[in-house]
Protein backbone atom coordinates (compact mmCIF):
# COMPACT_ATOMS: atom_id res chain seq x y z
CA UNK A 1 0.00 0.00 0.00
CA UNK A 2 1.48 3.25 -0.38
CA UNK A 3 1.48 6.10 2.17
CA UNK A 4 -1.85 8.12 0.72
CA UNK A 5 -3.71 5.27 0.66
CA UNK A 6 -2.65 3.83 4.12
CA UNK A 7 -3.76 7.27 5.60
CA UNK A 8 -7.12 7.28 3.44
CA UNK A 9 -7.55 4.27 4.89
CA UNK A 10 -7.19 4.67 8.68
CA UNK A 11 -9.21 8.08 7.78
CA UNK A 12 -12.13 5.49 6.64
CA UNK A 13 -11.54 3.24 9.53
CA UNK A 14 -11.84 5.81 12.24
CA UNK A 15 -14.66 7.03 10.71
CA UNK A 16 -16.45 3.44 10.77
CA UNK A 17 -15.73 3.15 13.97
CA UNK A 18 -17.37 6.45 15.41
CA UNK A 19 -20.68 3.87 13.72
CA UNK A 20 -22.11 7.01 12.19
CA UNK A 21 -20.07 6.98 8.75
CA UNK A 22 -21.84 4.45 6.89
CA UNK A 23 -25.30 4.94 8.00
CA UNK A 24 -24.49 8.54 6.88
CA UNK A 25 -23.04 7.54 3.44
CA UNK A 26 -26.17 5.28 2.97
CA UNK A 27 -28.58 8.13 3.78
CA UNK A 28 -26.70 10.16 1.09
CA UNK A 29 -26.54 8.14 -1.49
CA UNK A 30 -30.43 6.60 -0.64
CA UNK A 31 -33.59 7.87 -2.51
CA UNK A 32 -34.56 11.39 -1.24
CA UNK A 33 -37.58 10.88 0.77
CA UNK A 34 -39.69 12.93 -1.42
CA UNK A 35 -39.20 10.45 -4.53
CA UNK A 36 -41.05 7.45 -2.90
CA UNK A 37 -43.05 9.98 -0.53
CA UNK A 38 -44.36 11.96 -3.65
CA UNK A 39 -47.45 13.16 -1.96
CA UNK A 40 -46.05 15.01 0.76
CA UNK A 41 -45.65 18.51 0.23
CA UNK A 42 -47.80 18.44 -3.30
CA UNK A 43 -51.51 18.84 -3.99
CA UNK A 44 -52.80 21.51 -1.61
CA UNK A 45 -53.44 24.72 -1.01
CA UNK A 46 -50.94 25.67 2.34
CA UNK A 47 -47.88 23.27 3.36
CA UNK A 48 -46.06 24.10 6.14
CA UNK A 49 -43.11 25.86 5.38
CA UNK A 50 -40.78 23.53 7.70
CA UNK A 51 -40.48 20.89 4.36
CA UNK A 52 -38.49 23.38 3.09
CA UNK A 53 -35.60 22.59 5.67
CA UNK A 54 -35.85 19.07 4.74
CA UNK A 55 -38.32 16.01 6.07
CA UNK A 56 -34.93 15.28 7.98
CA UNK A 57 -35.91 18.65 10.68
CA UNK A 58 -38.52 16.53 11.60
CA UNK A 59 -37.82 12.85 10.75
CA UNK A 60 -35.54 10.63 11.66
CA UNK A 61 -34.10 7.24 10.58
CA UNK A 62 -33.48 4.88 13.85
CA UNK A 63 -29.76 4.29 13.94
CA UNK A 64 -28.74 0.90 12.10
CA UNK A 65 -32.05 0.23 10.67
CA UNK A 66 -32.84 0.56 6.99
CA UNK A 67 -35.89 2.48 6.23
CA UNK A 68 -38.73 1.57 4.62
CA UNK A 69 -37.51 -2.22 4.58
CA UNK A 70 -37.35 -2.65 8.40
CA UNK A 71 -40.12 -2.07 11.46
CA UNK A 72 -39.70 1.57 13.13
CA UNK A 73 -37.50 2.67 10.86
CA UNK A 74 -38.16 6.22 10.89
CA UNK A 75 -38.84 7.86 13.85
CA UNK A 76 -39.66 11.78 15.20
CA UNK A 77 -36.73 13.42 16.01
CA UNK A 78 -38.54 14.19 18.92
CA UNK A 79 -41.89 13.97 20.71
CA UNK A 80 -44.52 16.44 20.08
CA UNK A 81 -45.00 19.44 21.53
CA UNK A 82 -41.10 19.25 21.76
CA UNK A 83 -40.70 18.90 18.07
CA UNK A 84 -43.04 22.15 17.27
CA UNK A 85 -41.18 23.98 19.94
CA UNK A 86 -37.90 23.54 18.49
CA UNK A 87 -39.22 26.10 15.75
CA UNK A 88 -42.24 27.55 17.70
CA UNK A 89 -41.15 29.98 20.32
CA UNK A 90 -42.81 27.78 23.68
CA UNK A 91 -44.02 31.42 25.19
CA UNK A 92 -46.28 30.94 22.73
CA UNK A 93 -47.86 28.21 24.31
CA UNK A 94 -47.35 29.24 27.82
CA UNK A 95 -49.59 31.80 29.49
CA UNK A 96 -52.06 32.25 32.96
CA UNK A 97 -54.42 29.93 31.19
CA UNK A 98 -53.75 27.11 28.77
CA UNK A 99 -56.16 25.30 26.79
CA UNK A 100 -56.38 21.55 28.03
CA UNK A 101 -54.86 20.52 24.48
CA UNK A 102 -52.07 22.79 24.29
CA UNK A 103 -50.65 21.86 27.64
CA UNK A 104 -51.30 17.86 26.60
CA UNK A 105 -49.22 18.66 23.59
CA UNK A 106 -52.29 17.56 20.71
CA UNK A 107 -51.22 19.92 18.44
CA UNK A 108 -52.47 17.68 15.29
CA UNK A 109 -55.57 17.14 17.05
CA UNK A 110 -56.04 20.50 16.16
CA UNK A 111 -52.93 20.91 12.67
CA UNK A 112 -51.63 18.84 9.91
CA UNK A 113 -48.01 18.42 10.47
CA UNK A 114 -47.21 18.80 6.39
CA UNK A 115 -50.26 20.11 4.03
CA UNK A 116 -53.73 21.04 4.42
CA UNK A 117 -56.21 23.35 2.35
CA UNK A 118 -57.08 25.17 5.16
CA UNK A 119 -55.50 28.44 7.17
CA UNK A 120 -53.06 27.54 9.57
CA UNK A 121 -52.37 24.33 8.53
CA UNK A 122 -55.99 23.36 10.49
CA UNK A 123 -58.14 20.00 9.88
CA UNK A 124 -61.01 22.02 9.09
CA UNK A 125 -62.07 24.98 6.93
CA UNK A 126 -64.17 26.42 9.79
CA UNK A 127 -61.88 27.09 12.96
CA UNK A 128 -65.06 26.41 15.00
CA UNK A 129 -65.34 22.71 12.83
CA UNK A 130 -61.93 21.64 14.87
CA UNK A 131 -63.47 22.93 18.15
CA UNK A 132 -66.32 20.77 17.60
CA UNK A 133 -64.08 17.70 17.87
CA UNK A 134 -64.20 18.32 21.49
CA UNK A 135 -66.77 20.67 22.07
CA UNK A 136 -70.34 19.46 22.07
CA UNK A 137 -71.84 21.34 19.21
CA UNK A 138 -75.26 21.66 20.41
CA UNK A 139 -74.54 23.71 22.60
CA UNK A 140 -73.71 26.11 19.90
CA UNK A 141 -77.07 25.20 17.82
CA UNK A 142 -79.88 25.92 19.51
CA UNK A 143 -82.94 28.28 18.39
CA UNK A 144 -81.42 31.83 18.90
CA UNK A 145 -77.99 31.74 17.62
CA UNK A 146 -75.21 34.89 18.23
CA UNK A 147 -74.73 35.72 14.58
CA UNK A 148 -70.67 35.84 15.57
CA UNK A 149 -70.06 32.25 17.00
CA UNK A 150 -71.13 31.24 13.14
CA UNK A 151 -68.51 33.23 12.30
CA UNK A 152 -65.66 31.11 13.93
CA UNK A 153 -65.03 31.04 18.05
CA UNK A 154 -61.80 32.95 17.34
CA UNK A 155 -62.90 36.00 16.14
CA UNK A 156 -62.82 38.93 18.69
CA UNK A 157 -63.58 36.21 21.35
CA UNK A 158 -61.39 33.21 22.20
CA UNK A 159 -57.70 32.50 21.68
CA UNK A 160 -57.02 28.90 20.82
CA UNK A 161 -54.11 28.15 22.35
CA UNK A 162 -53.33 30.25 25.60
CA UNK A 163 -55.45 33.59 27.63
CA UNK A 164 -54.51 36.05 30.26
CA UNK A 165 -58.48 35.92 30.94
CA UNK A 166 -60.44 32.86 32.40
CA UNK A 167 -62.54 30.74 29.68
CA UNK A 168 -59.32 31.71 26.94
CA UNK A 169 -60.94 35.10 26.35
CA UNK A 170 -59.18 37.82 24.63
CA UNK A 171 -60.19 39.95 26.94
CA UNK A 172 -62.68 41.05 30.00
CA UNK A 173 -66.23 39.15 29.54
CA UNK A 174 -68.09 42.93 29.22
CA UNK A 175 -64.77 44.61 27.19
CA UNK A 176 -65.11 41.66 24.87
CA UNK A 177 -68.68 41.53 24.34
CA UNK A 178 -68.69 45.94 24.53
CA UNK A 179 -66.11 45.57 21.39
CA UNK A 180 -69.40 44.99 19.24
CA UNK A 181 -72.42 46.09 21.63
CA UNK A 182 -70.75 49.58 22.93
CA UNK A 183 -74.02 51.14 24.37
CA UNK A 184 -75.21 47.83 25.96
CA UNK A 185 -72.12 48.27 28.23
CA UNK A 186 -74.09 51.25 30.10
CA UNK A 187 -76.75 48.66 31.22
CA UNK A 188 -79.22 51.52 29.81
CA UNK A 189 -80.49 49.05 27.36
CA UNK A 190 -82.58 46.97 29.94
CA UNK A 191 -85.25 48.66 29.94
CA UNK A 192 -88.34 47.76 31.62
CA UNK A 193 -87.39 49.61 34.85
CA UNK A 194 -88.51 52.07 37.14
CA UNK A 195 -87.69 55.23 36.27
CA UNK A 196 -84.34 57.18 36.23
CA UNK A 197 -82.78 53.75 37.32
CA UNK A 198 -79.91 51.63 35.21
CA UNK A 199 -79.63 48.26 36.24
CA UNK A 200 -75.91 47.37 37.21
CA UNK A 201 -74.45 44.95 34.56
CA UNK A 202 -70.57 45.00 36.88
CA UNK A 203 -69.00 45.54 39.84
CA UNK A 204 -72.21 43.71 41.62
CA UNK A 205 -72.17 40.64 42.75
CA UNK A 206 -74.30 37.73 40.72
CA UNK A 207 -76.74 36.48 42.96
CA UNK A 208 -77.48 33.07 41.07
CA UNK A 209 -73.23 33.03 40.80
CA UNK A 210 -72.27 34.61 43.98
CA UNK A 211 -68.98 33.49 43.04
CA UNK A 212 -68.84 35.64 40.55
CA UNK A 213 -69.56 39.49 39.45
CA UNK A 214 -72.34 40.29 37.32
CA UNK A 215 -71.19 40.22 33.41
CA UNK A 216 -73.13 40.15 30.19
CA UNK A 217 -73.40 36.46 30.61
CA UNK A 218 -75.27 36.46 33.79
CA UNK A 219 -78.60 37.51 31.43
CA UNK A 220 -77.12 36.04 28.32
CA UNK A 221 -75.71 33.26 26.80
CA UNK A 222 -72.53 34.21 24.44
CA UNK A 223 -73.50 31.47 22.34
CA UNK A 224 -76.88 30.61 21.48
CA UNK A 225 -80.58 30.36 23.88
CA UNK A 226 -83.99 28.38 23.49
CA UNK A 227 -85.14 31.84 24.37
CA UNK A 228 -85.14 35.27 22.57
CA UNK A 229 -81.93 37.88 23.07
CA UNK A 230 -79.78 34.93 23.94
CA UNK A 231 -81.35 34.40 26.95
CA UNK A 232 -80.38 32.57 29.35
CA UNK A 233 -83.58 32.06 31.29
CA UNK A 234 -87.19 32.13 30.23
CA UNK A 235 -88.08 35.37 32.04
CA UNK A 236 -84.87 36.91 32.45
CA UNK A 237 -85.53 39.14 35.18
CA UNK A 238 -87.48 36.06 37.82
CA UNK A 239 -84.16 34.68 37.74
CA UNK A 240 -83.26 37.19 40.22
CA UNK A 241 -85.55 38.87 41.03
CA UNK A 242 -89.23 38.17 42.58
CA UNK A 243 -91.07 41.42 41.58
CA UNK A 244 -89.76 42.25 38.33
C1 LIG B 1 -37.64 3.60 -1.11
C2 LIG B 1 -38.84 4.35 -0.79
C3 LIG B 1 -38.82 5.20 0.47
C4 LIG B 1 -37.93 6.18 0.80
C5 LIG B 1 -36.70 6.65 0.04
C6 LIG B 1 -38.42 6.73 2.04
N1 LIG B 1 -39.55 6.09 2.45
FE1 LIG B 1 -40.64 6.49 4.10
N2 LIG B 1 -41.82 4.91 3.74
C7 LIG B 1 -41.79 4.13 2.60
C8 LIG B 1 -42.82 3.12 2.67
C9 LIG B 1 -43.12 2.07 1.61
C10 LIG B 1 -43.47 3.33 3.90
C11 LIG B 1 -44.64 2.56 4.45
C12 LIG B 1 -44.20 1.54 5.39
C13 LIG B 1 -45.37 1.02 6.11
O1 LIG B 1 -46.48 1.51 5.90
O2 LIG B 1 -45.17 0.16 6.94
C14 LIG B 1 -42.84 4.45 4.53
C15 LIG B 1 -43.21 4.97 5.75
C16 LIG B 1 -42.75 6.18 6.24
C17 LIG B 1 -43.22 6.83 7.44
C18 LIG B 1 -44.26 6.28 8.38
C19 LIG B 1 -43.55 5.32 9.26
C20 LIG B 1 -44.34 4.82 10.38
O3 LIG B 1 -43.72 4.09 11.19
O4 LIG B 1 -45.53 5.10 10.47
C21 LIG B 1 -42.52 7.97 7.59
C22 LIG B 1 -42.66 8.99 8.71
C23 LIG B 1 -41.59 8.05 6.50
N3 LIG B 1 -41.76 6.95 5.71
C24 LIG B 1 -40.70 9.07 6.31
C25 LIG B 1 -39.67 9.05 5.40
C26 LIG B 1 -38.60 10.01 5.35
C27 LIG B 1 -38.50 11.22 6.25
C28 LIG B 1 -37.79 9.64 4.36
C29 LIG B 1 -36.46 10.30 3.95
C30 LIG B 1 -35.46 10.34 5.01
C31 LIG B 1 -38.34 8.46 3.77
N4 LIG B 1 -39.47 8.11 4.43
C32 LIG B 1 -37.79 7.77 2.70
C33 LIG B 1 -40.92 4.27 1.54
C34 LIG B 1 -39.84 5.14 1.51
C1 LIG C 1 -42.74 19.89 10.98
C2 LIG C 1 -42.28 18.55 11.11
C3 LIG C 1 -42.38 17.63 9.94
C4 LIG C 1 -41.76 17.73 8.72
C5 LIG C 1 -40.82 18.83 8.26
C6 LIG C 1 -42.12 16.56 7.98
N1 LIG C 1 -42.95 15.77 8.73
FE1 LIG C 1 -43.74 13.98 8.19
N2 LIG C 1 -44.78 13.88 9.92
C7 LIG C 1 -44.66 14.79 10.94
C8 LIG C 1 -45.54 14.40 12.01
C9 LIG C 1 -45.72 15.14 13.31
C10 LIG C 1 -46.19 13.22 11.59
C11 LIG C 1 -47.23 12.41 12.35
C12 LIG C 1 -46.56 11.37 13.16
C13 LIG C 1 -47.54 10.64 14.01
O1 LIG C 1 -48.75 10.77 13.81
O2 LIG C 1 -47.06 9.91 14.86
C14 LIG C 1 -45.67 12.91 10.27
C15 LIG C 1 -46.03 11.79 9.54
C16 LIG C 1 -45.43 11.42 8.34
C17 LIG C 1 -45.73 10.22 7.58
C18 LIG C 1 -46.71 9.15 7.96
C19 LIG C 1 -48.14 9.59 7.89
C20 LIG C 1 -48.51 10.26 6.61
O3 LIG C 1 -48.91 11.43 6.65
O4 LIG C 1 -48.40 9.65 5.53
C21 LIG C 1 -44.95 10.26 6.47
C22 LIG C 1 -44.90 9.23 5.37
C23 LIG C 1 -44.15 11.46 6.53
N3 LIG C 1 -44.49 12.15 7.68
C24 LIG C 1 -43.23 11.84 5.59
C25 LIG C 1 -42.61 13.07 5.54
C26 LIG C 1 -41.78 13.50 4.44
C27 LIG C 1 -41.46 12.69 3.21
C28 LIG C 1 -41.35 14.75 4.75
C29 LIG C 1 -40.51 15.69 3.88
C30 LIG C 1 -41.05 15.99 2.57
C31 LIG C 1 -41.90 15.09 6.02
N4 LIG C 1 -42.67 14.06 6.48
C32 LIG C 1 -41.67 16.27 6.72
C33 LIG C 1 -43.89 15.91 10.97
C34 LIG C 1 -43.13 16.39 9.92
C1 LIG D 1 -38.08 22.77 11.50
C2 LIG D 1 -38.84 23.90 11.98
C3 LIG D 1 -40.31 23.68 12.29
C4 LIG D 1 -40.86 22.69 13.06
C5 LIG D 1 -40.16 21.54 13.74
C6 LIG D 1 -42.27 22.99 13.12
N1 LIG D 1 -42.56 24.13 12.41
FE1 LIG D 1 -44.40 24.97 12.14
N2 LIG D 1 -43.57 26.43 10.97
C7 LIG D 1 -42.22 26.55 10.71
C8 LIG D 1 -42.00 27.77 9.95
C9 LIG D 1 -40.65 28.30 9.48
C10 LIG D 1 -43.27 28.37 9.77
C11 LIG D 1 -43.58 29.70 9.07
C12 LIG D 1 -43.27 30.86 9.96
C13 LIG D 1 -44.16 30.91 11.15
O1 LIG D 1 -45.40 30.97 10.99
O2 LIG D 1 -43.65 30.87 12.29
C14 LIG D 1 -44.23 27.49 10.42
C15 LIG D 1 -45.59 27.72 10.48
C16 LIG D 1 -46.51 26.93 11.16
C17 LIG D 1 -47.94 27.19 11.23
C18 LIG D 1 -48.67 28.35 10.59
C19 LIG D 1 -48.93 28.10 9.15
C20 LIG D 1 -49.62 29.30 8.53
O3 LIG D 1 -50.28 29.07 7.51
O4 LIG D 1 -49.50 30.42 9.05
C21 LIG D 1 -48.49 26.20 12.00
C22 LIG D 1 -49.94 26.04 12.36
C23 LIG D 1 -47.40 25.34 12.41
N3 LIG D 1 -46.22 25.81 11.88
C24 LIG D 1 -47.57 24.26 13.25
C25 LIG D 1 -46.54 23.40 13.64
C26 LIG D 1 -46.73 22.24 14.45
C27 LIG D 1 -48.06 21.76 14.99
C28 LIG D 1 -45.50 21.67 14.62
C29 LIG D 1 -45.16 20.38 15.33
C30 LIG D 1 -45.83 19.18 14.82
C31 LIG D 1 -44.54 22.49 13.90
N4 LIG D 1 -45.21 23.54 13.33
C32 LIG D 1 -43.17 22.22 13.82
C33 LIG D 1 -41.23 25.71 11.10
C34 LIG D 1 -41.39 24.59 11.89
C1 LIG E 1 -57.68 23.43 19.84
C2 LIG E 1 -57.07 23.52 18.57
C3 LIG E 1 -55.59 23.83 18.52
C4 LIG E 1 -54.56 23.14 19.12
C5 LIG E 1 -54.65 21.93 20.02
C6 LIG E 1 -53.35 23.78 18.67
N1 LIG E 1 -53.64 24.84 17.86
FE1 LIG E 1 -52.33 26.03 16.91
N2 LIG E 1 -53.86 27.14 16.15
C7 LIG E 1 -55.19 26.83 16.28
C8 LIG E 1 -55.97 27.78 15.52
C9 LIG E 1 -57.49 27.80 15.40
C10 LIG E 1 -55.05 28.66 14.92
C11 LIG E 1 -55.35 29.83 13.99
C12 LIG E 1 -55.34 31.12 14.71
C13 LIG E 1 -55.73 32.24 13.79
O1 LIG E 1 -56.34 32.02 12.75
O2 LIG E 1 -55.39 33.36 14.15
C14 LIG E 1 -53.72 28.21 15.32
C15 LIG E 1 -52.53 28.82 14.91
C16 LIG E 1 -51.28 28.28 15.11
C17 LIG E 1 -50.03 28.79 14.57
C18 LIG E 1 -49.90 29.98 13.65
C19 LIG E 1 -49.29 31.16 14.29
C20 LIG E 1 -50.23 31.84 15.21
O3 LIG E 1 -49.98 31.85 16.42
O4 LIG E 1 -51.24 32.38 14.71
C21 LIG E 1 -49.01 28.00 15.03
C22 LIG E 1 -47.53 28.15 14.74
C23 LIG E 1 -49.62 26.97 15.84
N3 LIG E 1 -50.99 27.18 15.88
C24 LIG E 1 -48.91 25.96 16.47
C25 LIG E 1 -49.47 25.04 17.35
C26 LIG E 1 -48.70 24.10 18.15
C27 LIG E 1 -47.20 23.97 18.11
C28 LIG E 1 -49.59 23.40 18.89
C29 LIG E 1 -49.30 22.37 19.95
C30 LIG E 1 -48.46 22.83 21.07
C31 LIG E 1 -50.91 23.89 18.54
N4 LIG E 1 -50.79 24.90 17.64
C32 LIG E 1 -52.09 23.37 19.06
C33 LIG E 1 -55.72 25.81 17.00
C34 LIG E 1 -55.00 24.90 17.74
C1 LIG F 1 -58.60 18.07 21.38
C2 LIG F 1 -59.80 18.49 22.03
C3 LIG F 1 -60.16 19.95 21.99
C4 LIG F 1 -60.30 20.76 20.89
C5 LIG F 1 -60.09 20.38 19.43
C6 LIG F 1 -60.74 22.04 21.38
N1 LIG F 1 -60.84 22.01 22.75
FE1 LIG F 1 -61.36 23.56 23.96
N2 LIG F 1 -61.10 22.36 25.59
C7 LIG F 1 -60.76 21.03 25.57
C8 LIG F 1 -60.69 20.51 26.92
C9 LIG F 1 -60.36 19.07 27.32
C10 LIG F 1 -61.02 21.58 27.77
C11 LIG F 1 -61.09 21.58 29.29
C12 LIG F 1 -62.35 20.93 29.78
C13 LIG F 1 -63.50 21.83 29.68
O1 LIG F 1 -63.47 22.90 30.29
O2 LIG F 1 -64.48 21.49 28.97
C14 LIG F 1 -61.30 22.73 26.90
C15 LIG F 1 -61.70 23.98 27.36
C16 LIG F 1 -62.03 25.05 26.54
C17 LIG F 1 -62.53 26.33 27.00
C18 LIG F 1 -62.82 26.68 28.44
C19 LIG F 1 -61.59 27.02 29.17
C20 LIG F 1 -61.90 27.24 30.63
O3 LIG F 1 -61.11 27.94 31.23
O4 LIG F 1 -62.90 26.74 31.14
C21 LIG F 1 -62.73 27.09 25.90
C22 LIG F 1 -63.25 28.52 25.88
C23 LIG F 1 -62.34 26.32 24.74
N3 LIG F 1 -61.93 25.07 25.16
C24 LIG F 1 -62.40 26.77 23.45
C25 LIG F 1 -62.05 26.04 22.33
C26 LIG F 1 -62.03 26.56 20.99
C27 LIG F 1 -62.39 27.98 20.61
C28 LIG F 1 -61.65 25.53 20.18
C29 LIG F 1 -61.46 25.57 18.69
C30 LIG F 1 -60.45 26.46 18.18
C31 LIG F 1 -61.42 24.36 21.02
N4 LIG F 1 -61.67 24.72 22.31
C32 LIG F 1 -61.01 23.13 20.57
C33 LIG F 1 -60.48 20.28 24.45
C34 LIG F 1 -60.51 20.75 23.15
C1 LIG G 1 -67.41 40.38 17.05
C2 LIG G 1 -68.62 41.11 17.38
C3 LIG G 1 -69.47 40.63 18.53
C4 LIG G 1 -69.07 40.35 19.82
C5 LIG G 1 -67.66 40.36 20.39
C6 LIG G 1 -70.27 40.08 20.53
N1 LIG G 1 -71.36 40.17 19.72
FE1 LIG G 1 -73.32 39.97 20.24
N2 LIG G 1 -73.88 40.25 18.33
C7 LIG G 1 -73.03 40.46 17.27
C8 LIG G 1 -73.80 40.47 16.04
C9 LIG G 1 -73.23 40.64 14.63
C10 LIG G 1 -75.15 40.25 16.40
C11 LIG G 1 -76.35 40.14 15.48
C12 LIG G 1 -76.99 41.46 15.32
C13 LIG G 1 -78.23 41.32 14.50
O1 LIG G 1 -78.72 40.22 14.28
O2 LIG G 1 -78.71 42.37 14.10
C14 LIG G 1 -75.16 40.15 17.84
C15 LIG G 1 -76.32 40.00 18.59
C16 LIG G 1 -76.36 39.92 19.97
C17 LIG G 1 -77.56 39.84 20.78
C18 LIG G 1 -78.99 39.96 20.27
C19 LIG G 1 -79.52 38.66 19.84
C20 LIG G 1 -80.95 38.80 19.40
O3 LIG G 1 -81.52 37.74 19.11
O4 LIG G 1 -81.50 39.90 19.36
C21 LIG G 1 -77.18 39.72 22.07
C22 LIG G 1 -78.07 39.59 23.29
C23 LIG G 1 -75.73 39.72 22.08
N3 LIG G 1 -75.25 39.84 20.79
C24 LIG G 1 -74.96 39.60 23.22
C25 LIG G 1 -73.58 39.54 23.24
C26 LIG G 1 -72.80 39.25 24.41
C27 LIG G 1 -73.36 38.97 25.78
C28 LIG G 1 -71.49 39.31 24.05
C29 LIG G 1 -70.26 38.98 24.88
C30 LIG G 1 -70.29 37.67 25.53
C31 LIG G 1 -71.45 39.62 22.63
N4 LIG G 1 -72.73 39.75 22.18
C32 LIG G 1 -70.29 39.77 21.89
C33 LIG G 1 -71.68 40.66 17.35
C34 LIG G 1 -70.90 40.50 18.47
C1 LIG H 1 -79.72 42.06 33.91
C2 LIG H 1 -79.80 41.41 32.63
C3 LIG H 1 -78.96 41.90 31.51
C4 LIG H 1 -77.59 42.11 31.51
C5 LIG H 1 -76.64 41.95 32.67
C6 LIG H 1 -77.24 42.47 30.16
N1 LIG H 1 -78.36 42.50 29.37
FE1 LIG H 1 -78.43 42.76 27.36
N2 LIG H 1 -80.41 42.64 27.38
C7 LIG H 1 -81.18 42.45 28.50
C8 LIG H 1 -82.59 42.62 28.17
C9 LIG H 1 -83.75 42.52 29.13
C10 LIG H 1 -82.64 42.90 26.79
C11 LIG H 1 -83.86 43.16 25.92
C12 LIG H 1 -84.15 44.63 25.90
C13 LIG H 1 -85.45 44.85 25.16
O1 LIG H 1 -86.48 44.82 25.81
O2 LIG H 1 -85.40 45.02 23.94
C14 LIG H 1 -81.26 42.86 26.32
C15 LIG H 1 -80.88 43.05 25.01
C16 LIG H 1 -79.57 43.02 24.55
C17 LIG H 1 -79.17 43.13 23.17
C18 LIG H 1 -80.09 43.21 21.97
C19 LIG H 1 -80.15 44.64 21.45
C20 LIG H 1 -80.80 45.55 22.43
O3 LIG H 1 -80.15 46.48 22.90
O4 LIG H 1 -81.99 45.32 22.77
C21 LIG H 1 -77.81 43.12 23.16
C22 LIG H 1 -76.91 43.20 21.94
C23 LIG H 1 -77.38 43.01 24.53
N3 LIG H 1 -78.46 42.93 25.35
C24 LIG H 1 -76.04 42.98 24.90
C25 LIG H 1 -75.62 43.00 26.22
C26 LIG H 1 -74.25 43.20 26.63
C27 LIG H 1 -73.10 43.38 25.67
C28 LIG H 1 -74.22 43.16 27.97
C29 LIG H 1 -73.03 43.36 28.89
C30 LIG H 1 -72.37 44.65 28.76
C31 LIG H 1 -75.59 42.92 28.42
N4 LIG H 1 -76.40 42.86 27.34
C32 LIG H 1 -75.96 42.76 29.75
C33 LIG H 1 -80.73 42.12 29.75
C34 LIG H 1 -79.41 42.16 30.16
C1 LIG I 1 -78.51 37.67 36.99
C2 LIG I 1 -79.33 38.33 38.00
C3 LIG I 1 -80.22 39.45 37.58
C4 LIG I 1 -81.13 39.47 36.56
C5 LIG I 1 -81.40 38.38 35.57
C6 LIG I 1 -81.81 40.72 36.65
N1 LIG I 1 -81.33 41.46 37.69
FE1 LIG I 1 -82.02 43.25 38.31
N2 LIG I 1 -80.52 43.33 39.68
C7 LIG I 1 -79.58 42.37 39.91
C8 LIG I 1 -78.61 42.86 40.87
C9 LIG I 1 -77.39 42.09 41.37
C10 LIG I 1 -79.01 44.16 41.19
C11 LIG I 1 -78.33 45.11 42.14
C12 LIG I 1 -78.80 44.88 43.53
C13 LIG I 1 -78.03 45.82 44.45
O1 LIG I 1 -77.94 47.00 44.15
O2 LIG I 1 -77.49 45.29 45.42
C14 LIG I 1 -80.21 44.42 40.45
C15 LIG I 1 -80.96 45.58 40.57
C16 LIG I 1 -82.15 45.82 39.91
C17 LIG I 1 -82.97 47.00 40.11
C18 LIG I 1 -82.68 48.12 41.03
C19 LIG I 1 -81.81 49.13 40.36
C20 LIG I 1 -81.47 50.31 41.23
O3 LIG I 1 -80.81 51.21 40.71
O4 LIG I 1 -81.87 50.31 42.38
C21 LIG I 1 -84.06 46.86 39.29
C22 LIG I 1 -85.20 47.84 39.13
C23 LIG I 1 -83.89 45.62 38.57
N3 LIG I 1 -82.74 45.00 38.98
C24 LIG I 1 -84.74 45.15 37.61
C25 LIG I 1 -84.51 44.06 36.79
C26 LIG I 1 -85.31 43.73 35.64
C27 LIG I 1 -86.50 44.50 35.13
C28 LIG I 1 -84.76 42.60 35.12
C29 LIG I 1 -85.15 41.87 33.85
C30 LIG I 1 -85.04 42.68 32.64
C31 LIG I 1 -83.62 42.23 35.97
N4 LIG I 1 -83.50 43.15 36.96
C32 LIG I 1 -82.81 41.11 35.80
C33 LIG I 1 -79.54 41.12 39.32
C34 LIG I 1 -80.31 40.73 38.26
Amino acid sequence: MSKRAVVFFIIINSLASFGSFFIWASFVYAKSCTECHSDIGKGHTYTHPALNLGCESCHLISDGKKHPEEKNSIKLKSDIPELCIQCHKESKFQGKYVHLPIEKGMCLMCHEPHQTNFKKLLLWEKPQEVCYRCHAKEKFENKYVHKVAQGGCGIRCHSHHTSEYPKLLSSKINDMCAGCHNYQQSGLHIVSLPKGKVHPVFMKKDPKNPKNEMTCISCHNPHSSKYQKLFTYKNICKRCHIFY
